[in-house]
């Protein structure tokens, strides 16, 4: 037996994978063990339930792999007692094998990373300095270099381009610059406008739909990070580019810029900045490279505008967006990395064969009879589940949590801890905003019943990714009108997790059902948890989320359970 343990700890989105017998066993994340989202500065709750509900013991695994991310306040065991055997990979690298080996693409593939930057080269930058001793020691051990391109010659990796042909990946270019100052600065101008809370990323692409051009706000934008074909290379206006910039007379000009103007206005002229930036680098890299597919990963790609940009206007016949584009990703991609290259780091890798689920139900599950023993010794009023129940309860405008079968793994809820609404009417969404204690511009996202999606998107391209809700599709308009809780008003577009009876067959089911019921094979899914909380992890808290009046009835495993 072969037992591979990925992990990625630092600075944001921690989580830990387990790789057994050449196949994906589980990834769960930190912040859905310590309820706060997006926290990285430690895997030691996500670590210890893993070893303990798959019976591993930390001696006996053979490798963890990992990136070099800074850890900061880290002592686990796998730091303290098991150096010997951590291995490191190139965060690039990581998203790149990732989102390549989930995709399934068997040939002819470009594999592109975008990121905030790679702050883990900072580390290693840093290192002469780190290694004099006055930092906690786990940093000089993060020091550690894996390749001697990094090691002589450091700098900060912000995206990656790889191409996968005849078997073997090879990449063909790495970035020090991209995309990431744009997104800092977006959030810097929401900030300064007022627009405050988690997502604000989220939040500027919601706005972004609702402004209009502005040449000098577009010009400023366009001027931060521009891809030069001549050098491959990114060129910025300005050192604002830099990770961690916050002063300076150009944030300055950006700021108050951003201030004269409105903030929907802003917005939309830092995505239209933001994807016409990735036009050019996706149309540069098609021309070069003629790949009939591309994957994407990095958080850039959790812009689910921009993926449809790329979906529908580069000639590729399928792109896939890794569900976990982010770096929750990353502790997954280096156990696939570290399976990929038994070689180590070279300049291209041949494919091995692996077991990769075509799901991402990878995070923490419980047996029916934890699930048995929780219903019956906590909750006062419940029954066997009935599709049949659930059909009239959503039918009758009921919103319902759902808490079954193994977790997701990503941003993403794809019916196992999700919340379900009739979409049919318009005044939901300030509804479940009120209920959620939400406070997002983004529209609520649909489940769609997979055998009538071309009824109601133009997909005309690729529908790889919509499994996984990772890109947006225009609403064809018979349907404006009959599902408008899950529409994007201002364009018309939605988000959609198309659902297969293999991707989903509980979901299936319910779809099918509610779709017999009513002729409407659609129900809107969100994430099961109230706003800034992460996706809810354990059965109490679901029954929680129930008491506190946040859905009206919740599905736990194989049962209804009512307040
Ligand atoms: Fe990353």
């Amino acid at each position: 037996m072969s037992t591979i343990i990925g992990f990625n700890c630092g600075v944001h989105d921690a989580s830990v994978s387990l790789l057994q017998n050449n196949e994906v066993k589980a990834v769960y994340t930190e912040e859905r063990f310590s309820c706060f989202k997006q926290r990285g500065d430690t895997i030691t709750q996500p670590l210890t339930q893993l070893l303990k509900d798959f019976d591993i013991d930390l001696n006996n695994v053979d490798m963890f792999a990992t990136t070099t991310s800074l850890v900061i306040n880290e002592t686990n065991d796998i730091y303290e007692h098991h150096r010997e055997r951590v291995k490191f990979y190139p965060h690039h690298l990581c998203h790149a094998i990732g989102a390549l080996l989930f995709s399934k693409f068997e040939d002819d593939t470009m594999v592109l990373t975008l990121d905030a930057g790679d702050f883990n080269i900072q580390a290693l930058k840093f290192g002469d300095r780190l290694m004099d001793g006055d930092v906690d020691k786990t940093v000089k051990f993060h020091a550690k270099p894996w390749h001697d391109r990094y090691q002589n010659n450091c700098y900060c990796v912000f995206g990656s381009v790889s191409v996968y042909r005849n078997g073997t990946l090879r990449t063909i270019k790495e970035f020090n610059l991209n995309f990431g100052n744009l997104y800092l600065m977006g959030c810097h101008t929401m900030y300064a406008h007022g627009i405050r809370g988690t997502n604000i990323e989220g939040k500027l692409m919601g706005l972004s739909s609702q402004g209009k051009y502005n040449h000098d706000l577009y010009t400023l934008y366009r001027s931060l990070c521009r891809f030069d074909a001549a050098t491959e290379s990114f060129e910025s206006l300005s050192q604002c580019a830099q990770p961690g910039f916050a002063n300076g007379w150009l944030h300055h000009k950006i700021i108050n810029l951003g201030l004269q103007h409105d903030v929907r206005d802003c917005a939309y002229n830092l995505q239209k900045a933001l994807q016409d930036g990735v036009s050019e680098l996706v149309q540069f890299y098609k021309n070069k490279l003629n790949t009939r597919r591309i994957c994407l990963s990095g958080g850039i790609f959790a812009n689910v505008k921009v993926n449809q940009l790329i979906n529908e206007n580069f000639g590729f016949d399928e792109i896939f967006v890794m569900p976990a584009m982010s770096d929750e990703g990353i502790s997954l991609g280096a156990a696939l990395t570290a399976y990929y290259t038994p070689n180590g780091i070279t300049d291209a890798y041949t494919v091995h064969p692996i077991k990769v689920p075509d799901h991402v139900y990878l995070g923490k599950g419980y047996t029916d009879e934890e699930i048995d023993s929780f219903i019956k010794s906590q909750c006062k009023q419940y029954q066997p589940f009935d599709h049949s129940v659930l059909t009239k309860e959503l039918q009758s405008g009921k919103i319902v949590g759902v808490f079954r079968g193994r977790s997701e793994y990503g941003p993403r809820a794809l019916g196992n801890r999700s919340i379900l609404v009739d979409p049919s009417n318009r005044d939901t969404f300030s509804v479940l905003n009120h209920r959620l204690q939400r406070n997002e511009i983004m529209p609520f996202a649909p489940a769609i019943l997979s055998e009538r999606v071309d009824e109601i998107l133009h997909c005309t391209h690729s529908k790889r990714s919509a499994q996984f809700m990772t890109t947006c599709y225009n609403v064809r308009s018979e349907w404006i009108n009959k599902i408008p809780a899950v529409i994007n008003v201002y364009d018309n577009t939605c988000r959609p997790q198309i659902v297969t009876s293999s991707s989903n067959v509980w979901l299936h089911t319910v779809l099918n059902n509610y779709n017999d019921a009513t002729g409407i094979p659609v129900l809107l899914n969100t994430s099961f948890n109230t706003h800034g909380y992460p996706i809810i992890n354990e059965p109490s808290q679901a029954y929680d989320e129930l008491r506190n009046n946040v859905v009206d009835i919740v599905v736990i495993g194989d049962y209804i359970v009512y307040a």
